[in-house]
């Protein structure tokens, strides 16, 4: 069975290819490596001994788009990642989130349409839970207003496909995959989250500041109402994240999936403050981070973890690391890239 993954030359898409491909499917890459590199193929391809098609293709634009599609017209599913995912850069640039996730969301359905190709898995986020006041979030939950562009492309996302699924014009059937914090690299240490410039966010920041080349971590906010006073998230290894896609893509061919649109968390259904991920990392690297505290950054909310059950019982998932196997494969994967 052939899947197409947008966006999988990125850091979830890479690793959910390799569990693709573990799994007997046949994988074809669409990405424009607006953010991410060509060597992200090859690495790929020498861990799972395997060539990868690879399409450059820039799917907000409709006509590339199409032709991609018309050349790999055969797949039997799609798995989405393809997107924009920085929140301050879409705090400033809003036009530029909004065409990109939700232009090539709607190119790719239309070629979805076009061709036949029945099965969509959408790369939402819990950042559409905005700062929920009832934790853990279940999938029913409301979205509260959203605190980004990107937060708010992410609901529309899902709002439009939800639409799409009530239509005869589409025979689309699609499942909306809410990622809580994913972090952590493949074990070989060949493929992992590659930010460009300065991280925005804490585990890449973390193995940055280990490795030497940024001075010091910001904890921002130790005066949160938590346990230790700083922030809590529910961090996922990323390789589990991609084995819920292949669990997702199962599950929608099994008799069990029987609506045409739905939506799973996938969390760990655990929080872990910030010290908490910083004395991880200590442990496993053996090194003592300079970090210091400093003030809440704008838009953050103090805490957000899931409610898993839902996921793990109808999608048969389960994730298999804890935070130590996280901060470690990281850690591991930031001492290859920086030759340490
Ligand atoms: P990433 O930036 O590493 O990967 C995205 C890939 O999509 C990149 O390789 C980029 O070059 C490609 N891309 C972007 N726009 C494209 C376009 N128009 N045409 C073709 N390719 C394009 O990001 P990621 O962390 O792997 O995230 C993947 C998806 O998961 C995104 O949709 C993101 O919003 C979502 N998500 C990420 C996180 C996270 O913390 N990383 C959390 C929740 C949801
Ligand atoms: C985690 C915690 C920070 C950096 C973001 C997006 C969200 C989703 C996942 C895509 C927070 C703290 C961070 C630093 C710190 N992405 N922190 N110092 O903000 O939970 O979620 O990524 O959908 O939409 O908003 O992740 O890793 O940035 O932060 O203290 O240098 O670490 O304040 O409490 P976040 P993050």
């Amino acid at each position: 069975m052939k899947v197409i993954v947008t966006g999988g030359a990125g850091y979830i898409g890479s690793h959910t290819v390799i569990e693709l491909v573990n799994a007997g499917y046949e994988a074809v890459i669409f990405d424009d490596l607006s953010n991410s590199s060509a060597s992200m193929i090859s690495r790929i391809e020498s861990i799972t001994k395997k060539e990868i098609p690879f399409c450059k293709v820039d799917l907000s634009q409709s006509s590339e788009c199409n032709d991609a599609f018309n050349d790999h017209k055969d797949a039997s599913a799609v798995i989405h990642f393809a997107a924009f995912k920085s929140v301050p850069e879409s705090v400033q640039y809003p036009s530029k989130y909004y065409k990109n996730n939700i232009g090539s969301l709607i190119n790719i359905t239309n070629c979805m349409d076009e061709f036949q190709i029945p099965l969509l898995v959408f790369s939402s986020s819990c950042t559409v839970y905005g700062d929920a006041q009832e934790l853990p979030v279940k999938e029913t939950s409301p979205m509260l207003p959203p605190n980004s562009p990107y937060g708010h492309s992410k609901q529309l996302g899902e709002y439009f496909l939800k639409n799409l699924s009530s239509v005869n014009s589409s025979q689309i059937k699609s499942i909306a995959l809410r990622y809580f914090n994913p972090i952590g690299a493949h074990e070989s240490g060949d493929i992992g989250e590659l930010p460009n410039g300065i991280p925005n966010n804490l585990m890449p920041y973390i193995t940055q500041t280990a490795a030497g080349v940024r001075q010091e971590l910001s904890v921002y906010g130790d005066d949160y109402d938590t346990p230790d006073g700083t922030a809590i998230r529910d961090y996922i290894h990323v390789v589990d994240l991609a084995v819920a896609h292949v669990k997702a893509l199962v599950y929608m061919r099994s008799d069990k999936s029987n609506q045409d649109y739905e939506i799973f968390n996938v969390g760990a259904g655990k929080g872990s403050s910030v010290m908490e991920v910083i004395l991880s990392f200590e442990r496993v690297s053996g090194i003592s981070l300079n970090y210091k505290i400093a003030p809440r950054r704008d838009g953050d909310i103090s805490s957000i973890y899931a409610e898993s059950t839902h996921t793990k019982k109808t999608l048969d998932w389960s994730e298999q690391y804890d935070l130590d196997d996280m901060t470690r494969s990281a850690w591991i994967w930031e001492k290859k890239l920086r030759d340490l």
